[in-house]
Protein backbone atom coordinates (compact mmCIF):
# COMPACT_ATOMS: atom_id res chain seq x y z
CA UNK A 1 0.00 0.00 0.00
CA UNK A 2 2.81 2.41 -0.70
CA UNK A 3 0.98 5.90 -1.66
CA UNK A 4 2.43 8.69 -2.53
CA UNK A 5 1.67 11.79 -0.60
CA UNK A 6 -0.16 14.93 -1.72
CA UNK A 7 1.52 17.48 -2.76
CA UNK A 8 -2.20 19.81 -2.21
CA UNK A 9 -3.29 20.41 1.55
CA UNK A 10 -6.36 20.29 0.61
CA UNK A 11 -8.20 18.49 -2.63
CA UNK A 12 -11.96 16.87 -3.54
CA UNK A 13 -12.17 13.07 -3.62
CA UNK A 14 -15.33 11.48 -4.06
CA UNK A 15 -17.48 9.70 -1.56
CA UNK A 16 -19.78 7.52 -2.83
CA UNK A 17 -20.56 9.92 -5.64
CA UNK A 18 -20.48 13.21 -3.26
CA UNK A 19 -17.34 15.40 -3.59
CA UNK A 20 -16.00 15.86 -0.35
CA UNK A 21 -13.02 18.03 0.92
CA UNK A 22 -9.76 15.77 2.20
CA UNK A 23 -7.00 17.59 3.63
CA UNK A 24 -3.54 15.94 3.02
CA UNK A 25 -2.47 12.68 4.74
CA UNK A 26 -6.28 11.89 5.58
CA UNK A 27 -7.82 8.41 5.16
CA UNK A 28 -11.14 7.34 4.04
CA UNK A 29 -12.52 6.94 7.17
CA UNK A 30 -11.48 10.17 8.70
CA UNK A 31 -13.34 12.05 5.77
CA UNK A 32 -16.31 9.89 5.89
CA UNK A 33 -16.62 10.38 9.85
CA UNK A 34 -16.71 14.05 8.80
CA UNK A 35 -19.28 13.55 6.54
CA UNK A 36 -21.54 11.42 8.55
CA UNK A 37 -20.69 8.15 6.73
CA UNK A 38 -20.32 5.47 8.25
CA UNK A 39 -17.63 3.14 7.69
CA UNK A 40 -17.63 -0.10 10.57
CA UNK A 41 -14.14 -0.11 12.25
CA UNK A 42 -12.98 -2.58 14.63
CA UNK A 43 -8.98 -2.01 14.66
CA UNK A 44 -9.32 1.46 14.21
CA UNK A 45 -8.35 4.29 17.02
CA UNK A 46 -7.75 7.81 16.46
CA UNK A 47 -5.08 7.75 18.97
CA UNK A 48 -2.94 5.21 17.20
CA UNK A 49 -0.87 4.53 13.56
CA UNK A 50 -3.92 2.37 11.28
CA UNK A 51 -2.57 -1.22 11.53
CA UNK A 52 -5.00 -2.22 8.73
CA UNK A 53 -5.97 -5.54 11.11
CA UNK A 54 -9.59 -6.20 11.10
CA UNK A 55 -10.33 -5.89 8.05
CA UNK A 56 -14.18 -4.26 8.64
CA UNK A 57 -13.60 -0.94 6.65
CA UNK A 58 -12.39 -2.24 3.46
CA UNK A 59 -14.13 -0.44 0.88
CA UNK A 60 -14.09 0.09 -3.03
CA UNK A 61 -11.32 2.25 -4.44
CA UNK A 62 -11.55 3.18 -8.01
CA UNK A 63 -8.64 1.79 -10.38
CA UNK A 64 -8.09 -1.13 -7.38
CA UNK A 65 -8.61 -4.68 -8.08
CA UNK A 66 -8.73 -5.17 -4.05
CA UNK A 67 -11.03 -4.05 -1.63
CA UNK A 68 -8.88 -1.41 0.69
CA UNK A 69 -9.03 -0.80 4.54
CA UNK A 70 -10.44 2.98 4.61
CA UNK A 71 -9.09 3.49 8.08
CA UNK A 72 -5.47 3.53 6.60
CA UNK A 73 -6.31 4.14 3.03
CA UNK A 74 -4.90 7.96 2.65
CA UNK A 75 -6.56 9.94 0.37
CA UNK A 76 -5.32 11.13 -2.96
CA UNK A 77 -6.97 14.27 -5.31
CA UNK A 78 -9.89 13.37 -7.33
CA UNK A 79 -10.45 9.37 -5.74
CA UNK A 80 -13.12 7.72 -5.98
CA UNK A 81 -14.54 5.73 -3.16
CA UNK A 82 -17.49 3.57 -2.37
CA UNK A 83 -18.28 2.42 1.07
CA UNK A 84 -21.29 0.49 0.91
CA UNK A 85 -22.11 -2.10 -2.03
CA UNK A 86 -23.19 -5.73 -2.81
CA UNK A 87 -19.65 -6.89 -3.11
CA UNK A 88 -18.42 -4.79 0.49
CA UNK A 89 -21.80 -6.09 2.10
CA UNK A 90 -20.96 -10.40 1.12
CA UNK A 91 -17.12 -9.46 2.33
CA UNK A 92 -18.49 -8.18 5.64
CA UNK A 93 -20.79 -11.29 6.07
CA UNK A 94 -18.09 -13.73 5.56
CA UNK A 95 -15.58 -11.70 7.57
CA UNK A 96 -17.79 -11.51 10.64
CA UNK A 97 -18.76 -15.35 10.34
CA UNK A 98 -15.00 -15.84 9.95
CA UNK A 99 -14.37 -13.85 13.66
CA UNK A 100 -17.23 -15.91 14.93
CA UNK A 101 -15.86 -19.54 13.89
CA UNK A 102 -13.42 -19.28 17.09
CA UNK A 103 -15.46 -16.87 19.56
CA UNK A 104 -17.52 -17.51 22.07
CA UNK A 105 -21.09 -16.84 21.14
CA UNK A 106 -24.60 -16.76 22.55
CA UNK A 107 -27.89 -18.94 22.14
CA UNK A 108 -28.08 -16.50 18.98
CA UNK A 109 -24.83 -17.43 17.73
CA UNK A 110 -23.55 -13.82 18.31
CA UNK A 111 -20.36 -12.56 20.26
CA UNK A 112 -21.39 -12.76 24.13
CA UNK A 113 -22.39 -9.45 25.63
CA UNK A 114 -19.46 -8.87 28.53
CA UNK A 115 -18.88 -5.41 30.83
CA UNK A 116 -18.02 -3.46 28.86
CA UNK A 117 -18.93 -2.36 24.99
CA UNK A 118 -18.83 -5.48 22.05
CA UNK A 119 -18.27 -3.29 19.09
CA UNK A 120 -18.02 -6.61 17.10
CA UNK A 121 -21.64 -8.14 19.04
CA UNK A 122 -23.09 -4.85 17.32
CA UNK A 123 -22.01 -5.19 13.81
CA UNK A 124 -23.33 -9.07 13.74
CA UNK A 125 -26.62 -7.65 14.88
CA UNK A 126 -26.66 -5.20 12.10
CA UNK A 127 -26.70 -8.10 9.22
CA UNK A 128 -26.49 -11.81 8.74
CA UNK A 129 -22.90 -13.28 9.37
CA UNK A 130 -22.40 -16.54 7.48
CA UNK A 131 -22.78 -19.00 9.33
CA UNK A 132 -19.62 -21.27 9.53
CA UNK A 133 -18.01 -24.24 11.08
CA UNK A 134 -16.50 -24.08 14.62
CA UNK A 135 -13.21 -23.89 15.18
CA UNK A 136 -11.48 -24.60 17.72
CA UNK A 137 -8.28 -21.96 18.61
CA UNK A 138 -6.20 -23.03 21.72
CA UNK A 139 -5.50 -19.51 22.61
CA UNK A 140 -4.15 -18.99 26.21
CA UNK A 141 -4.79 -15.96 28.75
CA UNK A 142 -1.91 -15.84 31.34
CA UNK A 143 -2.55 -18.06 34.00
CA UNK A 144 -0.60 -16.29 36.37
CA UNK A 145 -2.17 -13.24 36.08
CA UNK A 146 -3.30 -12.23 39.72
CA UNK A 147 -3.11 -8.42 39.12
CA UNK A 148 -6.16 -6.70 40.66
CA UNK A 149 -7.33 -4.79 38.01
CA UNK A 150 -7.25 -6.38 34.34
CA UNK A 151 -8.93 -9.14 33.43
CA UNK A 152 -7.98 -10.86 29.29
CA UNK A 153 -10.83 -13.57 27.51
CA UNK A 154 -8.74 -15.04 25.18
CA UNK A 155 -11.93 -16.29 23.35
CA UNK A 156 -13.86 -13.16 22.72
CA UNK A 157 -10.38 -11.24 21.37
CA UNK A 158 -10.19 -10.82 17.59
CA UNK A 159 -6.13 -10.02 17.79
CA UNK A 160 -7.03 -6.50 16.48
CA UNK A 161 -3.67 -5.43 18.66
CA UNK A 162 -5.14 -2.44 19.94
CA UNK A 163 -4.64 -2.82 23.20
CA UNK A 164 -0.87 -3.83 22.37
CA UNK A 165 -0.23 -0.56 20.10
CA UNK A 166 -2.48 1.32 22.60
CA UNK A 167 0.42 0.09 25.41
CA UNK A 168 3.35 0.97 22.71
CA UNK A 169 2.18 3.76 21.21
CA UNK A 170 0.20 5.92 23.69
CA UNK A 171 1.66 4.78 27.16
CA UNK A 172 5.09 4.08 25.65
CA UNK A 173 5.15 1.04 28.34
CA UNK A 174 5.05 -1.97 26.05
CA UNK A 175 4.14 -4.55 28.27
CA UNK A 176 1.67 -6.62 26.52
CA UNK A 177 2.36 -8.24 22.54
CA UNK A 178 1.24 -10.45 20.10
CA UNK A 179 2.79 -14.21 20.98
CA UNK A 180 2.86 -17.60 19.14
CA UNK A 181 1.81 -18.22 16.26
CA UNK A 182 -1.16 -19.52 13.66
CA UNK A 183 -4.15 -20.42 15.61
CA UNK A 184 -2.48 -19.97 19.02
CA UNK A 185 -1.83 -16.01 18.57
CA UNK A 186 -2.94 -14.60 21.42
CA UNK A 187 -2.33 -11.31 23.31
CA UNK A 188 0.54 -12.25 26.08
CA UNK A 189 3.55 -10.93 27.90
CA UNK A 190 7.33 -11.50 27.55
CA UNK A 191 7.57 -15.45 29.33
CA UNK A 192 3.54 -14.96 29.50
CA UNK A 193 3.84 -13.19 33.36
CA UNK A 194 1.25 -11.65 34.78
CA UNK A 195 0.78 -8.22 34.19
CA UNK A 196 2.51 -7.10 37.71
CA UNK A 197 5.74 -8.61 36.56
CA UNK A 198 6.19 -6.62 33.29
CA UNK A 199 6.41 -2.90 32.95
CA UNK A 200 2.45 -2.75 32.67
CA UNK A 201 1.29 0.43 35.08
CA UNK A 202 -1.94 -0.75 34.84
CA UNK A 203 -3.16 2.25 32.92
CA UNK A 204 -6.40 0.18 32.03
CA UNK A 205 -5.99 2.10 28.42
CA UNK A 206 -6.17 -0.91 26.91
CA UNK A 207 -9.61 -2.14 28.42
CA UNK A 208 -10.93 0.90 27.00
CA UNK A 209 -9.67 0.45 23.24
CA UNK A 210 -10.39 -3.24 23.07
CA UNK A 211 -13.41 -3.61 20.81
CA UNK A 212 -14.76 -6.41 21.61
CA UNK A 213 -14.55 -6.73 25.99
CA UNK A 214 -12.37 -9.66 25.58
CA UNK A 215 -10.53 -6.77 28.36
CA UNK A 216 -12.51 -5.72 31.31
CA UNK A 217 -12.37 -4.34 34.75
CA UNK A 218 -12.05 -6.71 37.71
CA UNK A 219 -13.51 -3.87 40.04
CA UNK A 220 -16.64 -3.72 37.93
CA UNK A 221 -19.75 -5.83 38.93
CA UNK A 222 -19.99 -8.34 35.89
CA UNK A 223 -23.26 -7.59 34.86
CA UNK A 224 -22.49 -4.00 34.55
CA UNK A 225 -24.34 -4.42 31.13
CA UNK A 226 -27.54 -5.12 32.98
CA UNK A 227 -27.71 -2.76 35.53
CA UNK A 228 -29.47 0.73 35.42
CA UNK A 229 -26.05 3.24 35.42
CA UNK A 230 -26.08 6.78 35.47
CA UNK A 231 -22.94 9.20 33.48
CA UNK A 232 -21.45 11.53 35.18
CA UNK A 233 -19.14 13.98 34.30
CA UNK A 234 -16.52 15.02 36.77
CA UNK A 235 -12.83 15.73 36.99
CA UNK A 236 -9.93 13.62 38.79
CA UNK A 237 -8.87 14.73 42.31
CA UNK A 238 -5.88 12.57 42.11
CA UNK A 239 -3.43 15.13 41.13
CA UNK A 240 -3.60 18.91 38.93
CA UNK A 241 -3.55 17.64 35.43
CA UNK A 242 -7.59 18.07 35.64
CA UNK A 243 -8.67 14.24 33.77
CA UNK A 244 -11.97 14.12 32.94
CA UNK A 245 -13.93 10.92 34.33
CA UNK A 246 -17.03 9.83 33.65
CA UNK A 247 -18.51 8.04 36.67
CA UNK A 248 -20.52 5.01 36.36
CA UNK A 249 -22.91 5.55 39.45
CA UNK A 250 -25.83 2.77 40.07
CA UNK A 251 -27.86 2.81 43.25
CA UNK A 252 -25.89 5.90 44.40
CA UNK A 253 -22.65 4.31 44.25
CA UNK A 254 -19.77 4.53 41.59
CA UNK A 255 -19.28 1.29 40.16
CA UNK A 256 -16.92 1.94 37.13
CA UNK A 257 -14.67 5.00 35.72
CA UNK A 258 -13.97 5.23 31.90
CA UNK A 259 -13.03 8.46 30.58
CA UNK A 260 -14.27 10.22 28.15
CA UNK A 261 -13.75 9.88 24.00
CA UNK A 262 -10.59 10.49 22.58
CA UNK A 263 -10.86 14.06 21.13
CA UNK A 264 -13.62 15.11 23.30
CA UNK A 265 -11.32 16.28 26.73
CA UNK A 266 -7.45 17.35 27.23
CA UNK A 267 -6.75 13.85 28.79
CA UNK A 268 -7.56 12.34 24.84
CA UNK A 269 -9.30 8.84 26.47
CA UNK A 270 -6.65 8.72 29.01
CA UNK A 271 -6.36 7.89 32.04
CA UNK A 272 -3.61 6.18 34.96
CA UNK A 273 -4.48 3.48 37.25
CA UNK A 274 -5.75 6.15 40.27
CA UNK A 275 -7.86 7.92 38.05
CA UNK A 276 -9.06 4.44 36.68
CA UNK A 277 -9.20 2.34 39.42
CA UNK A 278 -9.05 3.71 42.77
CA UNK A 279 -12.60 5.28 43.40
CA UNK A 280 -12.94 2.84 46.60
CA UNK A 281 -12.47 6.11 48.97
CA UNK A 282 -15.52 7.68 47.58
CA UNK A 283 -17.42 5.44 49.33
CA UNK A 284 -15.01 4.29 52.30
CA UNK A 285 -16.66 4.16 55.59
CA UNK A 286 -13.64 5.90 57.13
CA UNK A 287 -13.66 8.94 54.63
CA UNK A 288 -14.21 12.37 56.67
CA UNK A 289 -17.24 13.67 55.41
CA UNK A 290 -17.38 16.74 58.06
CA UNK A 291 -14.98 19.27 59.48
CA UNK A 292 -13.98 17.69 63.35
CA UNK A 293 -11.91 19.47 65.85
CA UNK A 294 -10.07 17.76 68.91
CA UNK A 295 -11.35 19.12 71.65
CA UNK A 296 -10.25 19.43 75.57
CA UNK A 297 -10.83 15.45 76.34
CA UNK A 298 -8.47 14.65 73.41
CA UNK A 299 -11.28 13.01 71.39
CA UNK A 300 -12.14 14.22 67.91
CA UNK A 301 -15.65 15.74 67.69
CA UNK A 302 -17.95 16.84 64.83
CA UNK A 303 -18.05 20.71 63.52
CA UNK A 304 -19.51 22.53 60.99
CA UNK A 305 -17.31 24.52 58.72
CA UNK A 306 -17.49 27.66 60.27
CA UNK A 307 -16.39 26.89 63.16
CA UNK A 308 -13.59 24.68 62.04
CA UNK A 309 -11.77 27.52 60.11
CA UNK A 310 -12.82 29.52 62.98
CA UNK A 311 -10.72 27.39 65.17
CA UNK A 312 -7.79 26.96 62.65
CA UNK A 313 -7.31 30.56 62.14
CA UNK A 314 -7.24 31.23 65.40
CA UNK A 315 -4.54 28.37 66.02
CA UNK A 316 -2.41 29.94 63.22
CA UNK A 317 -2.96 33.82 65.33
CA UNK A 318 -1.88 32.66 68.43
CA UNK A 319 1.53 30.82 67.02
CA UNK A 320 2.03 33.94 64.52
CA UNK A 321 1.33 36.49 67.57
CA UNK A 322 3.51 34.30 69.90
CA UNK A 323 6.56 33.51 67.73
CA UNK A 324 6.54 35.75 64.99
CA UNK A 325 5.14 34.74 61.11
CA UNK A 326 7.83 32.70 59.79
CA UNK A 327 7.33 30.28 62.46
CA UNK A 328 4.39 29.43 60.60
CA UNK A 329 4.89 27.20 57.05
CA UNK A 330 2.36 26.81 53.95
CA UNK A 331 1.98 23.28 52.04
CA UNK A 332 0.15 23.14 49.31
CA UNK A 333 -0.38 20.22 46.92
CA UNK A 334 -0.48 19.46 43.35
CA UNK A 335 -4.41 17.53 43.91
CA UNK A 336 -5.29 21.32 43.83
CA UNK A 337 -5.70 23.31 41.43
CA UNK A 338 -3.62 26.15 40.22
CA UNK A 339 -6.21 28.59 41.57
CA UNK A 340 -6.48 27.16 45.01
CA UNK A 341 -2.26 27.03 45.03
CA UNK A 342 -2.43 30.60 44.05
CA UNK A 343 -4.53 31.40 47.28
CA UNK A 344 -2.73 29.50 49.27
CA UNK A 345 0.61 31.46 48.48
CA UNK A 346 -1.59 34.40 48.92
CA UNK A 347 -2.77 32.80 52.62
CA UNK A 348 0.94 32.50 53.41
CA UNK A 349 2.36 35.67 51.69
CA UNK A 350 -0.30 38.28 52.57
CA UNK A 351 -2.75 36.74 55.37
CA UNK A 352 0.15 35.99 57.85
CA UNK A 353 3.50 37.38 56.22
CA UNK A 354 5.70 34.85 55.96
CA UNK A 355 7.32 33.80 52.32
CA UNK A 356 7.63 30.36 53.93
CA UNK A 357 5.22 28.42 51.27
CA UNK A 358 5.80 25.56 49.29
CA UNK A 359 4.37 22.76 47.19
CA UNK A 360 4.94 18.96 47.00
CA UNK A 361 5.23 19.39 43.03
CA UNK A 362 8.09 21.89 43.32
CA UNK A 363 10.31 19.34 44.90
S1 LIG B 1 -2.85 -1.43 31.63
FE1 LIG B 1 -1.78 0.16 30.45
S2 LIG B 1 0.38 -0.33 30.71
FE2 LIG B 1 -0.77 -2.18 31.33
S3 LIG B 1 -0.92 -3.47 29.51
FE3 LIG B 1 -2.75 -2.17 29.53
S4 LIG B 1 -2.16 -0.36 28.27
FE4 LIG B 1 -0.27 -1.41 28.86
S1 LIG C 1 -7.66 -7.99 23.63
FE1 LIG C 1 -9.14 -6.63 22.59
S2 LIG C 1 -7.87 -4.93 21.82
FE2 LIG C 1 -6.47 -6.60 22.32
S3 LIG C 1 -6.19 -7.69 20.39
FE3 LIG C 1 -7.84 -8.71 21.51
S4 LIG C 1 -9.72 -7.77 20.76
FE4 LIG C 1 -8.05 -6.42 20.16
S1 LIG D 1 -10.67 -0.65 11.11
FE1 LIG D 1 -9.69 -0.66 9.21
S2 LIG D 1 -8.74 -2.59 9.11
FE2 LIG D 1 -9.60 -2.49 11.09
Amino acid sequence: MNQPRPALQEFTIELNGKNCIAKAGETVVDVARREGIDIPTLCHDTRLEPAGACRVCLVEVEGQRRLQPGCAWVCAPDMKVTTESERIEKHRRVLYGMYMADHRVDANGLPVATANENQLRTLCEGTTPVKLEAIEAPRVGRPTDVNPYIEFDPELCILCARCTRYCDEVEAVNAITLAFRGAETTISTAGERGLLDTTCELCGGCIDTCPTGALIEKKAPKDLVQLETKKTRSTCNFCGVGCQLDLHVHNDRVVKVTSPEPGETLNDGNLCVKGRFAYDFIHHEDRLTEPLIRREDGELHPASWEEALRYAADGFNRVKEKFGPDSLGFVSSSRCTGEENYLMQKLSRAVFATNNIHQCAAT
